[in-house]
């Protein structure tokens, strides 16, 4: 039988870990807060925002809503990051991507203090995680390093897969499978656009993550039998007329070659969202010296 790996229950258990460590905050008189900022009309993008504004309402953590004309000059989203940097109410900033055309993505990431860069995108953080000295590891791989620990996956040893190379999933999500780590000590073959013969690499994987923003890429003839199947894949697509949400993985073929895999939607998803909430109470902590316990 195999196995479905419920993001939404993973998740929750992230969520209602991080109770007592708000609760903790709170006797201290810090209230986590997350500032988000949005420059932006782009409705997916405003959803996004909004639901990580939930989420956080949800745990206890203060959601500060920052919004910008998306024709302002860049220096408006510059001198907001500046502000939010020096505001000590504020702990983590988060700038949903992608900004506009005139705004550098780069120049963004880099303003942003490494102290309240809750994405983990700043190259001080991916540095640290480089070095294996991570301080706020991304959302993403964060998350499914969680979903792979809750099911029981050891990566110690293991042949893993990972199919896509940005700087959000791949190239993090491989970094911290070969640290000397939990969750580590995988031997990784990280594939991308001109990788030549993708099923060959993944036939050898006994874990395969597949995150190359390609509807339906890995099928179940590119898997070996037992394999463990991570899809962090969201991609909007046309049946029949109908707009519809798919992985990276072909989930029907997939599942009948896999030991355990996770939907699309309710796999990775959730997770990412679970994961800022931990970044945030993490950076919290940090900066108020309260020591919190982390789930
Ligand atoms: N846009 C899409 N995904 C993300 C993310 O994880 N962080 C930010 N800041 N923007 C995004």
């Amino acid at each position: 039988m195999t196995r479905i790996i419920d993001g939404n229950d993973v998740a929750s258990d992230v969520r209602d870990g991080l109770g007592d460590a708000i609760a903790t905050l709170e006797d201290d008189g810090v209230t986590p807060t997350l500032a988000t900022v949005l420059m932006s009309d782009d409705p997916a993008s405003e959803t996004y925002v909004s639901m990580k504004q939930e989420d956080c309402e949800e745990v206890g953590i203060e959601a500060l809503d920052v919004e910008l004309d998306p024709d302002a000059p860049a220096e408006k989203l510059f001198g907001t990051v500046e502000d939010l940097n020096a505001d000590p109410n504020v702990n983590g900033i988060l700038v949903q991507m992608p900004v506009p055309d005139h705004v550098s993505n780069r120049d963004v990431i880099r303003a942003i203090d490494p102290a309240k860069d809750v994405d983990g995108f700043h190259p001080e953080n991916v540095g640290r995680l480089v070095a294996g000295d991570p301080v706020f590891k991304p959302c993403t791989p964060h998350g499914v390093l969680k979903l792979l620990e809750d099911a029981d996956v050891e990566t110690e040893g293991a042949d893993v897969a990972v199919v896509g190379r940005s700087n959000i999933v791949g190239k993090p999500l491989a970094n911290l499978l070969v640290q000397k780590a939990d969750y580590g000590n995988a031997t990784v073959t990280l594939c991308h656009s001109r990788t030549d013969d993708l099923a060959e690499k993944t036939r050898r994987a006994d874990v395969v993550i597949a995150a190359a923003g390609v509807p339906e890429l890995v099928d179940g003839s590119m898997l070996t039998e037992g394999a463990v199947v991570i899809d962090v894949g969201v991609n909007r697509v046309d049946r029949d007329g109908e707009s519809t949400l798919v992985g990276d993985v072909d989930f029907e073929s997939a599942k009948e070659v896999a030991g355990a895999i996770t939907p699309v939607p309710g796999g990775v998803g959730p997770m990412t969202r679970a994961m800022l909430l931990y970044n945030t109470v993490m950076a919290t902590g940090r900066q108020t010296d309260v020591s919190v316990d982390l789930p």
